[in-house]
């Protein structure tokens, strides 16, 4: 039994409902409850006019008989149903109730609901008011979704172009300090050095910010071009990269045989490299970093820990840090803009994968990745 609220007349106001039947009694009595209740109604006979009707203007509903000479209710719903022009109209079969209305083909041949004559008028107006009602709430789910993509390319592109712009009168300030640096070094004091000096620290660190979120705004720009990618590799190219900072820390860095996927080398390298980076940075005061990397696979899918011996990450932190500079320590402490993981998530998400992370205080932290399991890599 339906317990729907009827519909407030605001939103029946408008509902454009097309009834198709060959008996002109049917379409005079469903026309008639209709209109009274503020819909707009239009009539076809047969299969055919329906079709053209529709084709020329859909409306929000369709009430379509199902035995019907030449064209049956079936095979109208059918047609409709391929054509991209017309599919997306919520149909509702009448089949007559000493006819055996074959539901499953019904529902099978795309209606999404059926009413049978005689008709009681309380269940036909609530199965239509119920599918109106789904139809409005589809069209606003499509709007807003469409809404949201597009303000957030437009945030996209302001961040891109923000940064850009930012980055030219910034270099000029940073240039100019140290060229004061260089030419009157001996007629300044200590204060003086000392001021100019942060100067260009800050503005070297403003710098790296605008360059993250640069780099930060660009991944959903790329093209989506992904290759077939060696994660032993791209784990090469990143311990090249922070071949200085594990020398230094005399890091260990273990790992299981790694997969090959499918994506974007630059940004996975990216995403390893941050993670790892990661474990080198949040470590203890006197304390070796090591990190090791599993591998193993799960359902189809890749899963990647990346496990550190660092500092840990409390529980309420776990969350927000995975958003836009979102730190949890002090620049002095631990350098860092916080885009890191900010990326690794869109880089991740790219790839239609996830990321995640367990972490105790104390103890260490495990990034988890998870990748799809590319068949055609494995072969
Ligand atoms: N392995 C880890 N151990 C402990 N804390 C971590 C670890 N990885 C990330 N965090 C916490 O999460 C925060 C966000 O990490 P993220 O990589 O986004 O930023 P960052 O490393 O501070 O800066 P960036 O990566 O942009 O240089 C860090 O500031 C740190 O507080
Ligand atoms: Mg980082």
């Amino acid at each position: 039994m339906m317990t729907l609220d009827p519909l407030p007349t605001s939103e029946t106001a408008k509902a454009d409902i097309l009834i198709v039947d060959d008996t002109p009694d049917n379409l005079r009595v469903l026309s008639a409850m209709l209109t009274n209740r503020g819909y707009e109604v239009r009539k076809a006979l047969n299969g055919q006019r329906a079709i053209a009707s529709v084709k020329s203007e859909p409306p929000d509903l369709i009430l379509l008989d199902i035995k019907m000479p030449e064209m049956d209710g079936y095979e109208v719903c059918k047609q409709l149903k391929t054509n991209s022009q017309t599919s997306a109209v919520p149909i509702i079969f009448i089949s007559a109730l000493d006819d055996a209305l074959d539901k499953v083909k019904a529902f099978a041949a795309g209606g999404v609901d059926y009413v049978t004559k005689p008709f009681q008028e309380a269940e036909v107006m609530a199965r239509i008011e119920h599918q109106i009602r789904i139809q409005r709430l589809q069209h606003q789910l499509i709007q807003q979704n469409e809404d949201l993509l597009r303000s957030n390319r437009e945030l996209e592109q302001f961040a891109y172009v923000v940064s850009h712009d930012l980055q030219q009168p910034l270099q000029s300030v940073t240039g100019f300090v140290k060229l004061l640096q260089l030419k009157y070094d001996s007629t300044l004091d200590a204060v003086a050095q000392d001021y100019l000096n942060r100067i260009h620290e800050t503005g070297s660190r403003m710098q790296r910010l605008i360059q993250d979120l640069l780099a930060y705004a660009q991944i959903d720009k790329q093209e989506e071009d992904l290759q077939i990618i060696d994660c032993n590799d791209v784990l090469k190219q990143v311990t090249d990269n922070l071949r200085e900072a594990i020398v230094t820390q005399q890091a260990i860095i273990t790992h299981d045989p790694l997969p090959k996927v499918k994506g974007n080398e630059t940004q996975l390298i990216q995403l390893f490299q941050n993670l790892i980076s990661n474990g080198l940075k949040f470590i203890p005061a006197n304390t070796i970093p090591t990190i090791h990397i599993s591998v193993s696979l799960q359902r189809q899918t890749w899963q990647i820990g990346i496990q550190d011996n660092g500092i840990g990450i409390l529980p309420e932190h776990l969350e927000k840090i995975f958003e836009v500079f979102q730190r949890i320590h002090s620049a002095q402490k631990y350098p860092g803009t916080g885009i890191g993981l900010a990326t690794c998530k869109k880089i991740v998400e790219r790839h239609h994968g996830q990321i995640w992370v367990e972490s105790k205080v104390g103890t260490g932290t495990t990034f988890f990745l998870s990748l799809p399991l590319c068949l055609e890599a494995n072969q």
